[in-house]
């Protein structure tokens, strides 16, 4: 099968390194050799995290597990929850909310408009919530939300905070012993470039506690971060199967994101970024995300000639690149670069250039095609 360039936001291309540790032997997750993998993981995560006084997990799902087990193990009935919403993944987090019976108010931001912290204080001072949930980068209008300040508010007003970082850790600056929030989560398949199947969680030791006094029992098995603990601790106890050859990969891709360096990847992320945004900008179209509150991890702007799905399989019929579309009804009108784990800046070039070429000849740039563009290679 041929590889093609992905540009979509997650999953994202793989080293051949981290393919390989897909390949290998079936190892028996009791056994000694998963054990110690499986420690490093979780050790590498802490990294990848700046996790040094939190409790780290690393177990198998994807980032919505991560969304849902940080509700079930924090809410229970009839608890009164905020969440901030400015695109299509805080929509999912209040409505894990509401599944899970909580008494679910959220500030509801226009897509693209970053979450206000005044507005948060404001909130924080009309009602009692037991947790305020928010998206760090959110994929689908790629807005950057300023966590840092969102979560001093939470503590100031001492209510907890959970920031779903799935679209940023490994691309955007996180500290989470700095953060001070009380969950954050990601996935192995964006900016930590592993394959899909793994989710990373960071809980606070008041997050801990909180669950282990909290008066209702947490209505999960699978999800109630409670009986994942012990297992980080020591793997060869038994919670459910974990998708060995997953975590190996994601174990390799964090192993790279160390070689790199964290910071090293936040300043490449910013200049993935920045190529990016500039081309959009010379395009002449629109940024869904409003101006100094665009991630580093995805671009999302929208299409003047709503022709997006013409662009999007252009692409990747005469050139092997894969971008994304708008989700649900802003299908046609929106795409959306994702730009994150190991794209180099010269791949990223090579891609705007065709995906330039793209644009003319569709007519969704005026201006016809520019002769310099049509013979770069990636
Ligand atoms: C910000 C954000 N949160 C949560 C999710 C859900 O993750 P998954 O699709 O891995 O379940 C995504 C997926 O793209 C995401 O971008």
């Amino acid at each position: 099968m041929e590889d093609k360039l992905l540009l979509i936001p997650g999953p994202t291309n793989l080293t051949p390194r981290v393919r390989e540790a897909m390949a290998g032997p079936q190892l028996p997750h009791v056994g000694s050799q998963f054990y110690s993998m499986f420690k490093e993981t979780v050790a590498l995560a802490r990294y990848v995290f700046r996790n040094e006084k939190g409790v780290q997990f690393v177990f198998t799902g994807s980032g919505t597990i991560g969304m849902e087990s940080s509700v079930v193990s924090l809410v229970a009935h009839g608890d009164r929850t905020l969440t901030l919403m400015n695109g299509y993944f805080g929509h999912r987090m209040l409505m894990l909310n509401q599944v899970h019976g909580a008494h679910a108010d959220s500030i509801d931001h226009p897509n693209g408009e970053a979450a206000d912290p005044d507005a948060l204080r404001s909130q924080l001072q009309k009602n009692r919530y037991s947790v305020v949930f928010m998206t760090h980068v959110d994929t689908s209008s790629s807005v950057v939300n300023p966590v840092e300040e969102l979560v001093e508010e939470c503590q100031k007003a001492g209510v907890l905070s959970v920031v779903d970082s799935v679209c940023a850790i490994g691309g955007v600056p996180l500290d989470f012993d700095r953060l001070g929030a009380d969950i954050v989560f990601t996935a192995s398949q964006k900016a930590l470039a592993g394959p899909p199947g793994a989710v990373l969680v960071a809980a606070s030791q008041q997050a801990i506690e909180f669950m282990e006094k909290r008066k209702d029992p947490i209505e999960s098995y699978y999800m109630n971060l409670l009986r994942w603990k012990p297992i980080m601790d020591d793997p060869r106890m038994y919670l459910a199967t974990p998708a060995t050859q997953v975590i190996m990969a994601l174990r390799e891709a964090m192993m790279e994101v160390k070689e790199e360096g964290i910071e090293n990847r936040w300043a490449r992320h910013r200049k993935l970024g920045e190529m990016t945004r500039s081309q959009v900008e010379e395009w002449g179209q629109r940024f869904v995300a409003e101006e100094g509150h665009r991630a580093d991890t995805v671009t999302s702007f929208w299409v003047q000639k709503e022709n997006a799905g013409e662009i999007q399989g252009t692409l990747e019929k005469e050139h092997g690149i894969m971008i994304a579309r708008g989700l649900y009804e802003e299908r046609d009108k929106m795409l959306r670069i994702g730009h994150f784990g190991i794209l180099t800046t010269e791949t990223l070039r090579g891609a705007l250039d065709d995906i330039d070429l793209v644009m003319r000849e569709t007519g969704a740039v005026a201006g016809g095609v520019k002769a310099t563009t049509s013979d770069k290679k990636r």
